[in-house]
Parts: C-alpha cells; sequence; structure tokens
C-alpha cells in the first residue's frame, strides 16, 4: 500500500469538506480578507458591513488636514453622486465596484481610477483650484454606460471645516 498516495486522497477529503463549512460558518469573508489581503470586500455586502455602508461614504476629514473620500461605483452611478473635497488638500480616494469593472475620471484632471468588484481601488489626488468637475465613467459597464456621471465639487480650503458632515457627503445639502 502507499501511505503517501493514502495521506494526499485523506487531506483532499478532508479541505473538500471544509469548504461548505466556511460558507455555512460565514468565515468565508475573514479568511478570504486574510489570503487576499486587507484590500478585499464583498461586493454583495458593501450596503450591509465594513466601511461602505451608506453613512460612511463620502468625505471625511482626516486628523492630519487631509481627507477621505468613500465611494462606490455601480450600474450606472457613483455613490455619493456628489462629492465636496476641499481645494489643495492630499485626498485619499477608497473606491469599490458592486458589480462590474468601472473607471472613474475627473474631466480636466489627468486621474483616472480604475474600480473592480471585489477589491478596494485607492488613489491619491490633489484638486489645486476651486471648481466644479464633471466625474465620468470611463469603462465600458454596460448599456447605461454614457449615462454614468456624477460631479466634485471643490471648495476653498478655509470653508471646507465649516460644512456639515451631511454637507460634506452630499451636495444637494448645501
Ligand atoms: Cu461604469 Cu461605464
Amino acid at each position: 500500500m502507499n501511505w503517501r498516495k493514502v495521506r494526499i486522497f485523506l487531506v483532499t477529503v478532508l479541505v473538500l469538506c471544509l469548504i461548505p463549512l466556511t460558507r455555512f460558518y460565514q468565515i468565508d469573508e475573514p479568511l478570504l480578507r486574510l489570503l487576499k489581503g486587507s484590500r478585499h470586500v464583498d461586493p454583495l455586502s458593501l450596503h450591509l458591513a465594513g466601511e461602505f455602508v451608506e453613512n460612511n461614504l463620502g468625505t471625511q476629514q482626516d486628523p492630519d488636514g487631509s481627507v477621505t473620500v468613500r465611494m462606490i461605483a455601480m450600474q450606472y452611478l457613483f455613490i455619493p453622486h456628489c462629492i465636496v473635497v476641499p481645494a489643495g488638500v492630499p485626498v485619499h480616494l477608497r473606491i469599490t465596484s458592486a458589480d462590474n469593472v468601472h473607471s472613474l475620471v475627473f474631466n480636466g484632471m489627468d486621474y483616472a481610477v480604475k474600480v473592480l468588484p471585489g477589491t478596494i481601488s485607492q488613489a491619491e489626488l490633489l484638486f489645486p483650484r476651486v471648481g466644479e468637475y464633471k466625474t465620468v465613467c470611463r469603462e465600458f459597464c454596460g448599456p447605461g454606460h454614457y449615462a454614468m456621471r456624477s460631479e466634485l465639487q471643490v471648495v476653498p480650503r478655509a470653508e471646507f471645516p465649516a460644512l456639515r458632515p451631511e454637507e460634506r457627503g452630499n451636495c444637494a445639502a448645501q
């Protein structure tokens, strides 16, 4: 009898039995995060838990004076639809997709951020001038692709801290 083959067979059976168990106990997400790194995110549960829940989206002031912007791209919109950032301040963008591959570009700037489901795309941005930028999707993502656009407002650096949190996340609240 070949013990090596028996051992490989038993380990294979054990691993195959463990796979359904990970689904049952919902440990596959933490496990995947461990294996794939901290940028892994489950596209199907973005609205339920984690950093991309609705009230955590938009622009947040960081302790060092920079800001962090969290967004979701999905067919066929960016959430939040309109974001506000201060001029001349580093912007840490964190964005993920709920479905397809998208690409976020800011008209008039050179930035292009590819957005994929299952992972968090990070980008360091800086908008030196006050103004409005149309943000559009530049990756064909389905029949509504050409309508997938939103807005970025760059406000004077001194004005930004005076905005209420809900005004930072949604331009319509201003
Ligand atoms: Cu999203 Cu094209």
